[in-house]
């Protein structure tokens, strides 16, 4: 059969049978590339794990799913409790995991680190595409690693790298980073989207098929997504994003996707001299408090994949200059600050549409759920009338369209968190009242949004 041509999208992966000046997928201009169609029907490149299915080649047979034994994946813990528990509990034999981020961020440091965690147990083998050994060899002296059973390759070539590693037989592989590799069935340059997904598509047959824990550098766009299509996010188990302030020294892992554990997990680390060092309480860090209680400051009791977390959020509001007063939400969707404050005005009956409001979620931590409406909605009121909130209050809560206050999940959790970090009062939905007391925590409960401000102030 003859080699087909299709035309590939080099910011979102979209494949079109012909050629035009702008994506009709993703809009992007003169991204389309022409692509030579590997030979063979898509039904057998599938089948031959090119799309990085699981399917190994050989025909598979077809089971009942009950006489599947679910055993257990066997996991194998690195030895870094932040890491193994975004992982779900350590690393699955045979998982791809891809740990996209800011570069200098520190993905090279930490599974450097990770990989001489796991030398003592497994071969472990980090290829390296950016970096030449004498700078890897560099940082490991500065991270005071031995070094030992931690061999290294050099290279970016996937077809040579993939026959190095067959001989070498490691347990865990590293690619860093995916962006560099290039395979030599292909022409497009190293970082294309053809060239990425292809790559990316061998490596996963090779983890699948041998049984390699593989970890995939990946690095992101100025709009924070990983480069290459997004297909890749669909070929590996775990997407883990490391993210942090450029110039902070906190880190956060976070697992946006993972087919052996849960999502959303949170794991902190700080950037140190040695490299990275987990923060095993990183309520305690989050919660800088300040010696005084100061307007628009309120302690939040958030949970990040199965940790609950105490941050402070911080308000200012202030009476605004412009026509269109300003919204800014650090840490928090800009959108839900904008709900918030119209409930606030329908609801409350505080109305702050001629006042620049801006809302910091302290630490760098990006809140991804609704329990922080309450406690952004009492400090943006706090900043408001100038009336501090006592250090030692805490709430969470949703907050509806129609001023209600709604329960979240895993209300118990949050005030034993609240209640081991020295908070005496909490504030929360009705819906999430304990049985029974938390020790040394004083609990109001609220039904709506008036009630909260009254209990509030
Ligand atoms: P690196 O792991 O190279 O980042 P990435 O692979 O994500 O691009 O980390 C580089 C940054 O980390 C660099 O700015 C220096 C800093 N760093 C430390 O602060 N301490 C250390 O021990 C190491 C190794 C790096
Ligand atoms: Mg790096």
């Amino acid at each position: 059969m003859a080699a087909k041509v299709v035309y590939v999208c080099n910011t979102c992966g979209a494949r079109h049978p012909k050629w035009v000046g702008q994506c009709p997928d993703c809009g992007s201009w003169n991204s389309l590339q022409e692509v030579a169609e590997p030979r063979g029907s898509p039904a057998s490149r599938i089948a031959s794990g090119r799309e990085g299915g699981y399917a190994g080649g050989h025909t598979a047979q077809i089971q009942d799913l009950s006489a599947i034994s679910p055993d257990e994946q066997p996991r194998l813990a690195i030895g870094i409790s932040e890491l193994d528990r975004v992982l779900g509990g350590g690393l699955v034999s045979g998982s791809v995991i891809l740990i996209g981020g800011d570069p200098g961020i520190g993905k090279s440091t930490l599974l450097l680190q990770s990989c001489a965690h796991l030398a003592g147990t497994l071969p472990v083998l980090y290829v390296s595409g950016e970096e030449s050994p004498q700078q890897i060899g560099l940082r490991a002296r500065r991270l005071g690693l031995a070094g030992v059973g931690i061999r290294l390759l050099a290279e970016t070539c996937v077809e040579r790298i993939l026959e190095q590693a067959a001989r070498e037989q490691p347990g865990v592989m590293v690619i860093d980073s995916i962006q560099t590799l290039y395979t030599e069935t292909l022409p497009s340059a190293p970082g294309s989207v053809t060239q990425v997904r292809e790559t990316a598509a061998q490596l996963v047959r090779f983890a699948k098929q041998r049984a390699t824990a593989m970890f995939l550098v990946g690095h992101v766009t100025k709009d924070g997504t990983l480069a290459g299509p997004r297909v890749l996010e669909h070929m590996v188990d775990t997407v883990l994003y490391f993210e942090g302030e450029s110039g902070g020294t906190f880190r956060l892992l976070r697992s946006i996707k993972n087919r052996f554990g849960p999502v959303n997990e949170l794991g902190v680390f700080a950037m140190a001299d040695q490299g990275l060092r987990e923060v095993k309480n990183p309520s305690a860090i989050f919660l800088s408090r300040h010696d005084q209680e100061v307007p628009g400051s309120l302690v939040m009791v958030t949970r990040e994949g199965t940790r609950p977390l105490l941050v402070e959020v911080q308000a200012l509001v202030d009476e605004s200059p412009l026509a269109n007063p300003r919204r800014v939400a650090l840490g928090l969707d800009q959108n839900r600050l904008a709900m918030l404050l119209a409930v606030l005005h329908r609801h409350g009956r505080v109305a702050m549409f001629n006042q620049d409001v801006f809302v910091n979620v302290v630490g760098g931590v990006r809140i991804t759920e609704t329990a922080a409406d309450l406690p952004v909605m009492l400090a943006v009121l706090s900043s408001y009338r100038d009336r501090p909130l006592p250090l030692d209050l805490a709430a969470f809560g949703e907050i509806g369209l129609s001023g209600e206050v709604r329960p979240v999940p895993n209300g118990p959790d949050r005030l034993r968190e609240a209640a081991k970090h020295g908070i005496k009062r909490a504030i929360l939905p009705k819906g999430n009242a304990p049985k029974e007391g938390v020790q040394g925590l004083v609990i109001q409960v609220v039904k709506t949004l008036s009630e909260a401000i009254e209990a509030a102030f």
